[in-house]
Formats: structure tokens, sequence, C-alpha cells
């Protein structure tokens, strides 16, 4: 192969939670760099699949790239709208908004009956999708932080479970895997967490007092995750 693969640490932080059995759809691929990856190294059954025309015709010209048209299948589809369930036991989704990706596992409810796993990746609303994935029946296996150009982001590996799971405020809002690190990374994320909501209370209108009050809660939270 002369074209040398070069992904991004985030892709390659997701695609390390995937392994030789795991028959993966990636939802939202945009160029395929991802399912390149998975198809090389990790599983050669990977799926890929966008909602809209543009991002399939730019992973179509990197499947030609690397030679892999007919062993990545490309599909069209919104969330998991063209697929019936079977073909696919483990779900991608990455780079999405959290409520996007609720959005999507919500409507394709029904067809998450063969996905024993799931890698979720969201610079938004961590919390709502542990909540969110976690009453589907997944408990959360492993979390990773990964920082690039400033960014840190977290990746979440999510596995089907039949035991009744329960997580508490702390395991929710920081992750029941992440809050026991004491790195400088983890200590530089929980910073900006509590930063972040520093400034959505200052600009909350004094009102809306229940917002302002889980703020108060959630800063209370992610700072005694270092007590
Ligand atoms: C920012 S890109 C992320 C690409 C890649 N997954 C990554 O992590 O680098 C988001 C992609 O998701 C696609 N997308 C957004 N909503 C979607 C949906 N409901 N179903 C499928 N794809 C969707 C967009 O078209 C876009 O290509």
């Amino acid at each position: 192969m002369n074209n040398k693969l070069n992904i991004s640490n985030r892709l390659r932080t997701i695609g390390d939670f995937i392994n030789s059995n795991d028959k993966v759809v990636d939802i939202g691929c945009d160029h395929a760099l991802l399912d390149i990856y998975l198809y090389l190294y990790k599983t050669q059954y990977v799926i890929a699949s966008d909602i809209n025309d543009k991002p399939l015709k730019e992973a179509l010209k990197n499947l030609q790239k690397y030679n892999l048209v007919d062993k990545i299948p490309l599909v069209l589809s919104s969330g998991l709208e063209k697929f019936k369930g079977n073909e696919f036991n483990t779900l991608v989704i990455a780079g999405m908004g959290g409520m996007t990706i609720i959005e999507i596992l919500r409507e394709g409810k029904n067809k998450l009956f063969n996905t024993k796993k799931m890698v979720i990746q969201s610079n938004r609303d961590i919390p709502k999708l542990r909540s969110f994935i976690s009453k589907l029946g997944y408990k959360i296996e492993d979390e990773v932080l990964i920082k690039e150009k400033g960014i840190i982001y977290t990746v979440i590996l999510f596995k089907k479970t039949k035991k009744k799971i329960k997580y508490n405020k702390t395991d929710i809002l920081v992750g029941p895997i992440l809050k026991n690190r004491k790195d400088t990374l983890f200590k530089e994320f929980i910073n900006k967490e509590i930063e972040k909501r520093k400034k959505a209370y200052i600009n909350i209108p004094k009102k809306y007092i229940l917002k302002r009050i889980n703020l108060k809660k959630e800063i209370r939270i992610l700072k005694n995750v270092f007590n």
C-alpha cells in the first residue's frame, strides 16, 4: 500500500476499541477514514453510513485510494433508518452532538437487538449520553480522554449487559471509569468543566432558579472528584 493512512488520534482512539469479531456500522462516517483504519487493522466487517451524499462521495474517493471500494459498503441513511439490525453487532457514532446521537438511538431503538457494543464520541451532552445509553441496557465498559488541537475529547465504550446497572450522579456527570483518574489531563478536563459551568451560571438570569441550582450542584460534584 503506497497511501499511508493518516488519521487523527481521536479517530485512532475510537478505532482501538474495535476488535476482529466486531461487525461494525459507522453512523456519520463522513470521509470514512476511520472505516479504512478499521478494515486495515481491526475488523474486515465494516459498513460506512452517512445521512448526506457529499460526505459519501468523499468516502468513495478515499475507498478508491485504498482499493477498498468492494470491501466497505457505503450506505446513505439517516441514523439506522436503512438498516434492519442484523447487519451489525457494533455501532460507532462519533463527531456528532450528544442530542443527535440520542435521537439516532431513540429512533433506531428497535434495531439494537444484535448490538453488543457501541463506541460513542461526542463533544456535547456527554452526561445525557451516559444516562440515555445505560438505560437502553448498556454498561460503560471503558472511557478515555484524548487531547487534540487543544480540545479534550471523551470516547466511551458501552457494552450490552443483562445486569441492572445504576449509575450515581458523579458516574453520569464525570464517568464511572474516568472519575478514578488522577492524571493531569483529567484534572485539566475537570477544571474546564467547572469553568464552563461557572460562566453559564453567571449568564443565566436569576429567574431560572432550577437551572442555577443544577449548575451549582454539578460544580460541587466536579470539585469533589479530586477529594
Ligand atoms: C463532524 S462529522 C464526523 C465524522 C466522523 N464520524 C468523525 O468522527 O470524524 C459528522 C457526520 O455525521 C453525519 N450525520 C449527521 N447526522 C446524521 C444522521 N442522523 N445520520 C447519519 N449521519 C449523520 C454528517 O453528514 C457528517 O458527515
